[in-house]
């Protein structure tokens, strides 16, 4: 079986656009490649280190939505990044092998000091992000890592290492890890710019209902739909493409009720609501099962560090053995 990588910072709680970006892409993953599912605390802590105190919560809480969602501890390797040191030891070894060059071109870098500038990210440590990403892939000698766009000069820099080491060392040792494109921006934010958390229009996983409906009571609809008698214009309408993922069936009668006149948008939001209400119940209720079970989690957890490590130990002998260190 093919082997997969993949990881989340727990920066947050997980929304909307976690779970139809990421969670559901690793649920249909999880069937057919052996899955490692990591939650990369290290990488969390290198633009929260100013601030450190929530990535404990969010670690366990996140894991928690993930196994709510359908993420398998029976099919898929579920781990925590720090507590493999391997990653620390991989990634030193990349850190003294990559060109300095490759890092400060590295265009996420740019972008990132460019726009987040509530924190200070100049450091040592955040321009070897994709540094120790690239030790997290290639540690398990991933095939295929399913990232999005974002991500995909991350993928790149990872292959130009696995290069860069083999010919140093003259071994193949790590093969080059093709990326599994997730389409993202299924769904948008309430606001209808891209969900996230910095922009504070995230529906989370956890949210109570009331939280939702009223979020969702706030979403923007089409512009120029002002009185219930100017015919709507759903395919502009962000309400309506949250019916396309939440109730496709139902979706086509809003779309001849809009563009009618036959419906206002608070009624359609209010159905709305109550669809995804729904929609998340089972989760709400697997994620609570999981909180009164919490020996459950690291139960879980233990195991899935268990067989990271093996495989991490194991590359890392090599890694040693070819170095001569
Ligand atoms: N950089 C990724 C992100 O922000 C998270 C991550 C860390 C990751 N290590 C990884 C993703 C390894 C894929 C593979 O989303
Ligand atoms: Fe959007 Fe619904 Fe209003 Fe139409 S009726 S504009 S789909 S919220």
């Amino acid at each position: 079986m093919k082997r997969i990588l993949s990881g989340m910072r727990p920066t947050g709680k997980l929304h909307l656009g976690h779970l139809f970006g990421v969670l559901e892409n690793w649920k249909e993953l999880q069937e057919g490649y052996e899955c490692f599912f990591m939650v990369a605390d290290w990488h969390g802590l290198m633009s929260e280190y100013e601030r450190p105190q929530g990535l404990k919560e969010n670690i366990l809480d996140n894991v928690i939505d993930w196994i709510a969602c359908g993420i398998s501890p029976e099919k898929a390797h579920i781990f925590i990044q720090s507590q493999i040191k391997e990653h620390l030891e991989l990634h030193l070894v990349f850190s003294i092998i990559t060109p300095l060059g490759w890092l400060e071109r590295c265009p996420t870098y740019k972008e990132q000091l460019r726009e987040i500038t509530n924190r200070n990210l100049s450091t040592y440590g955040f321009l070897g992000y994709p540094v120790l990403q690239a030790a997290d892939i290639l540690l398990y000698k991933a095939d295929c890592v399913p990232v999005g766009e974002d991500q995909l000069a991350h993928l790149e820099l990872t292959r130009e290492i696995a290069r860069r080491f083999n010919g140093l060392y003259k071994k193949n040792i790590f093969p080059e890890p093709r990326q599994l494109l997730t389409a993202s921006g299924r769904i948008l934010g309430i606001d209808a710019r891209k969900m996230s958390k910095s922009y504070d229009n995230c529906i989370a996983l956890s949210d109570e209902p009331e939280a939702i409906t009223r979020k969702i009571q706030s979403m923007f609809t089409d512009p120029l739909r002002i009185k219930l008698s100017d015919p709507g214009h759903p395919e502009k309408c962000n309400v309506h493409s949250y019916y396309a993922l939440f109730a496709p069936q139902r979706k086509k009668e809003i779309d001849q009720l809009c563009a009618g006149s036959k419906i206002g948008c608070t009624d359609c939001k209010k159905e709305l609501a109550g669809i995804v209400v729904k929609y998340l119940w089972p989760l709400r209720e697997k994620r609570s099962e999981l909180l009164k079970n919490k020996n459950r989690i690291s139960d879980i957890l233990e195991e899935g560090a268990k067989k990271a490590h093996t495989v991490a130990l194991k590359t890392m002998q090599e890694v040693k053995e070819v170095i001569g260190i």
